[in-house]
């Protein structure tokens, strides 16, 4: 799968597909009107990796009748993945530009924020530790005006696999709070963006796994978190969450 801080190129372009059927559409959705009377939008995509996120959001704005023009800033600290996510062909009036940037780094952080109509962020959240997430959450808060902000699949633990494997999902979710929020992430910045005066909605995105080569990939990782090697799984829920917070 990956270390949680290099993320292999090869796992995030396997899990794509899934992820881009699983995000929440209802909350894209409840985003449209807050973008609504501007003739061009600038959309900052933090933790943007090899650029999933532009790939289906980018379309999928057009699809729901946002007509702006779409100036993607994609802001990640691994350059490489960065490069990889130029190479995304992009709809008409869609430009593209990438910031290498820590988001723990508050400057730097204002710096790419500045002037964001839209902020946006995929299976980050999780990864970050508390101090990173405030430092975010201050960030955000402090622009003017604010912007709207969408962060879609956050893991919240307690996967399950069939057939079942008793203690191995605490044993994930606990080596995952060893290295960042990990499940308490979604229910972290929910009550971070409620304290700063932003309205929220969720809804839980689980990933439903049957046998494939991502079901595999993903239990590889997770037993192997736990130091356990994968055993032979048919399927798996593997619960995140999609957040919108307005200001
Ligand atoms: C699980 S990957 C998700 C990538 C992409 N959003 C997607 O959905 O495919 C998490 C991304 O966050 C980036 N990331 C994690 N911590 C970061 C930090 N402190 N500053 C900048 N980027 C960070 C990683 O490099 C990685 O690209």
């Amino acid at each position: 799968m990956s270390d949680l801080e290099n993320f292999d190129p090869d796992w995030l372009a396997l899990r794509e597909p899934l992820d881009h059927a699983t995000r929440s559409a209802r909350l894209e959705e409840l985003l449209v009107p807050a973008l609504a009377g501007r003739p061009a939008l600038r959309i900052v995509d933090l933790g943007a990796g090899s650029g999933s996120t532009l790939r289906h959001l980018a379309p999928r704005l057009a699809e729901l009748g946002v007509e702006a023009e779409q100036h993607w800033l994609l802001v990640d600290h691994d350059e490489e993945l960065l490069q990889r996510a130029l190479a995304t062909p992009v709809p008409a009036a869609t430009s593209v530009r990438t910031a290498r940037v820590d988001l723990g780094d508050p400057d730097a952080l204002r710096s790419v924020l500045t002037g964001a109509d839209l902020v946006v962020g995929s299976a980050l959240l999780d990864v970050l530790p508390a101090t990173v997430a405030d430092t975010l959450l201050d960030g955000l808060s402090a622009l003017e005006p604010r912007p709207a902000v969408l962060f879609v699949l956050t893991v919240t633990g307690g996967a399950t696999t069939e057939p079942p494997a008793p203690g191995a999902a605490a044993g994930f979710d606990a080596d995952q709070r060893s290295h960042g929020l990990g499940p308490d992430a979604v229910e972290f910045c929910v009550a971070g963006f409620a304290a700063r005066g932003w309205t929220v909605a969720r809804e839980p995105t689980p990933w439903r796994l049957a046998d494939s080569p991502l079901l595999q990939e993903w239990a590889r990782g997770w037993f192997g978190a736990v130091g356990i090697e994968a055993p032979a799984v048919t399927s798996a829920v593997v619960p995140h969450e999609d957040l919108l917070a307005l200001p």
